[in-house]
């Protein structure tokens, strides 16, 4: 297999992907940012008609129980917390990378969805737990762009999963991603990174994606992000909740104890009350029988 036409192929096809709306792109930079005020998300939202209504559709889904209409745009926006209407800016223009079917993962359509979403609140569990300050709602969003390099590579890697996990299984690769970049020339967290830096995405986004699987290797002040983002993948695909072929296929970094107070007790902690939460985002999610949130 010629590995350098895909690797050129793929970084085309980065270049021809859905862009990120304005408004999304403006609640990523200022979502990242350690200090930012409520007023500027809502700002952003209400300068944009279509995640307005798509932002009331959901706090007001009867997932959320609540007994009276939510009409106000300040109120749903803080009751469903930033990283909720960043999940819904993000999904809504992505929904194309999002929903795609990951063939070349053998995994089902929706699939990479979940995995995102479930790595996303795990995250932000884990985040909580950091022994320095990290914001729990940047390591949700960084949680959900995490594996988007897998919906860039599917179809590039369609025929070979069979034969990756072939080779995993005889000790022939080391993990999955040595498979994707031994097939392709590039790994998912790389082609992931190629588009953070076309949709001009904040830095801690940038290298949160493409330190997911190697989060030693991140700059140290982003290296807090970056491990609980490794952790909140590694919880969700525990959970059963993977892409398909690759799932567990990659390595744990224990350097994790040096920045999280999390015994075994905790990360068991952490599944159940990402697994509730997930159970009802997707409620909603399912009420408002839209696209992905
Ligand atoms: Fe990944
Ligand atoms: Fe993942």
């Amino acid at each position: 297999m010629d590995t350098k036409v895909d690797r050129q192929a793929i970084l085309e096809a980065i270049r021809k992907a859905p862009l990120l709306s304005p408004s999304a792109s403006r609640l990523l930079q200022i979502t990242a940012a350690r200090e930012h005020e409520m007023a500027e998300v809502i700002a952003v939202v209400r300068t944009d008609a279509h995640l307005t209504a798509r932002v009331l559709k959901t706090v007001n889904s009867a997932a959320f129980g609540l007994l009276y209409e939510i009409t106000s745009i300040d109120r749903a926006v803080t009751y469903l917390g930033e990283r909720m209407v960043v999940g819904i800016a993000i999904g809504d223009c992505a929904a194309q990378l999002f929903q795609k079917q990951l063939d070349g993962y053998e995994g089902e359509k929706g699939s990479l969805w979940r995995h995102d979403l479930l790595t996303a609140i795990a995250a932000r569990e884990v985040a909580g737990r950091c022994r320095t300050p990290l914001n729990p709602d940047l390591a949700f969003t960084a949680g959900l762009l995490h594996d988007i390099g897998k919906a860039l590579i599917s179809d590039f890697l369609k025929g070979t999963p069979g034969g990756l996990l072939r080779e995993l299984e005889e000790a022939l690769l080391n993990d999955y991603l040595e498979g994707e970049r031994a097939a392709l020339g590039i790994d998912h967290p790389e082609a992931g990174f190629e588009l953070a830096l076309s949709w001009q995405l904040p830095a801690s986004l940038q290298a949160a994606i493409r330190h997911h699987h190697a989060p030693q290797e991140a700059p140290p002040e982003l290296r807090p992000l970056a491990y609980a983002v490794h952790l909140g993948d590694i919880v969700a695909m525990m959970s059963g909740c993977g892409t398909g072929a690759d799932s567990l296929r990659y390595h744990l970094d224990g350097g994790y104890t040096h920045y999280f107070d999390l015994s075994q007790e905790g990360l068991y902690e952490i599944i159940l009350a990402a697994d509730e939460e997930f159970r009802k985002i997707t409620h909603s999610m399912a009420e408002t029988k839209e696209k992905p949130v």
